[in-house]
């Protein structure tokens, strides 16, 4: 049974432990925080739900990483949500200290983990944690592409009148605005969505899936916590439980698509070993465009990280 480290014991990173525990699948999950008492009081409130839910996950909070030993996934939730009028972008310099000493201190307590991103902006911050472990690409990636789909998923389910769980969709690039949403990837229990809803119906939906995070912050006041969460706790079960499931999630590009060395998302197969192969889909020179279009922006941010010399 594997040992699950979530650093961030916040909005998203409490989530993700206490989905994980739920799901009953690893033996114990670290809640580590700067914040040791509330990582403690998270931790404490999840193993006291152990009872009634059913579950035997014991979840433990901390802010020493020596508790984190031989960890088996890190989730790194660390840093600072958006605040209304912020974009994810805006986020770069106090995310990019943060990310790249808890990577460190992880990797000084756990020689050969996977690694899974949540800060933003997240595919800036996956690479941020991919050079600071040392760790292959395979054993780094970001969580977004799960979470941005089932946005979708939500919007179409609520047009069509249909279950969510009916809805299979794609979605590429980088986690901003300029996402890639892909309504011929789409489809409602086999039927292309396209036979189901009108363009103009599903333009909309398109847009506010890109739009998705923003819209939530400015409902709440800060970002999202429950479908972040949940998608990051999916990547972890995937892994342990070595399904090869096939996610949109954020991988270093060595060629793929025409693009290097960076960080996007893009369909990859998860096992037990990270991601073990990165799809490549015959994409249309529409859809071309709107990834380049992405890539490019997510390059401007890798610059200013860059630029950092962090
Ligand atoms: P939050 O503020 O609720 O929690 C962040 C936690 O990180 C806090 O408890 C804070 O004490 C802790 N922290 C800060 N510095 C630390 C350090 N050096 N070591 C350990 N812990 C540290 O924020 P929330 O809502 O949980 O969001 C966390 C991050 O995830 C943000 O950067 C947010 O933008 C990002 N996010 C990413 C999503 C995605 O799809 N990739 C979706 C939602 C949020
Ligand atoms: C989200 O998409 C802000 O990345 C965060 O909810």
């Amino acid at each position: 049974m594997s040992k699950v480290t979530v650093v961030g014991a916040g909005n998203v990173g409490a989530t993700c432990a206490n989905v994980l525990a739920h799901k009953d699948i690893v033996k114990e999950v670290i809640l580590l925080d700067i914040k040791g008492d509330m990582a403690r009081g998270k931790a404490l409130d999840s193993w006291q739900q152990a009872s009634v839910d059913y579950y035997s996950t014991y979840v433990r909070g901390t802010e020493d990483y020596a508790e984190t030993a031989d960890s088996d996934i890190v989730v790194i939730t660390a840093g600072v949500p958006r605040k209304p009028g912020m974009t994810r972008d805006d986020l770069i310099s106090t995310n990019a200290k943060i990310v790249n000493s808890v990577t460190s201190s992880i990797m000084e307590h756990s020689k050969n983990p996977i690694i899974i991103v949540v800060s933003n902006p997240l595919d800036v911050m996956t690479y941020a944690a991919y050079k600071a472990s040392g760790l292959p690409s395979t054993q780094v990636f970001g969580m977004a592409g799960i979470l941005d789909t089932a946005r979708y998923r939500a919007f179409l389910a609520t047009e069509l009148n249909v279950s969510p769980k009916d809805i299979q969709a794609l979605l590429m690039g980088g986690h901003g605005d300029t996402m890639v949403p892909l309504p011929r990837y789409t489809t409602v229990s086999g039927i292309p969505v396209t036979e189901m809803i009108t363009d103009d119906k599903l333009d909309a939906i398109v847009e506010r899936t890109k739009k998705g995070g923003g819209e939530l912050v400015g409902l709440m006041g800060t970002s999202a916590w429950y479908a972040p969460g949940a998608a990051a706790a999916q990547m972890v079960e995937t892994i342990v439980r070595d399904e090869n499931r096939i996610f949109p999630c954020c991988a270093l590009l060595t060629g793929e698509y025409g693009i290097n060395d960076m960080f996007l998302g893009v369909p990859v197969k998860l096992g037990a070993k990270g991601i073990n192969q990165v799809i490549e889909l015959a994409l249309n020179d529409d859809e071309k465009a709107l990834l380049n279009a992405s890539a490019n922006h997510v390059k401007a941010v890798l610059d200013v990280f860059d630029g950092m010399n962090i």
